[in-house]
């Protein structure tokens, strides 16, 4: 067990298209996934893609927590520690919601990005099955912007508004919203 150093923007790393990950049992990924988990565990993050452990597989884990949902189409239930292995993604509806995402790859600041508000995606447990989840509201945005880490995108590349784009400690003090790294 080990807690990873996180990639910052600018790494070359966070740029890369990860490559599939060939056999999700194998001892290489069930130890990365043991070692993602430990790191988000540590730093009470969201979501982590394989890219910001520097380490350049389609790997993805996220915990969302009810309290960080709610509102319309966005029911607030857990959505347990999932894993991801070779995830894909399908937008369900045209339409997009706007949100205030964070980064661990980004510290310090947090903007408004438009994401898909329905979606249907699937991936490989760590037992190399396959499954299928809809999701929407703020699931839906962690497991596009997660996802997003495996192209090389980081969300101030989907803003569309810059003007949002801000420090978490300032948002904090003038907005009075929480806003989480993830
Ligand atoms: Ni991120």
């Amino acid at each position: 067990m080990a807690i990873l150093k996180i990639a910052r923007m600018g790494h070359p790393v966070l740029k890369l298209r990860a490559e599939p990950v060939a056999d999700p049992k194998s001892q290489e990924i069930q130890g990365l996934v043991r070692d993602m988990v430990e790191t988000l565990q540590d730093v009470g993050a969201i979501g982590l893609a394989a890219p910001q452990v520097h380490v350049s597989k389609r790997v993805v884990i996220f915990f969302v927590p009810g309290s960080r949902r709610g509102g319309e189409d966005d029911p607030a239930e857990d959505i347990p520690l999932t894993i991801l292995i070779n995830p894909e993604i399908e937008p369900l509806a045209e339409d997009k919601t706007a949100g205030v995402e964070a980064c661990l790859s980004v510290p310090g600041l947090a903007g408004q990005v438009q994401r898909f508000t329905h979606i249907r995606y699937w991936a490989l447990d760590l037992h190399s099955r396959m499954f299928e989840r809809e999701a929407s509201g703020y699931h839906a945005r962690v497991v596009q912007h997660e996802c997003d880490h495996l192209d090389g995108i980081l969300y101030p590349m989907r803003m569309t508004d810059l003007s949002s784009l801000a420090f978490v400690e300032e948002l904090r003090r003038f907005s009075g919203n929480e806003v989480e790294e993830d």
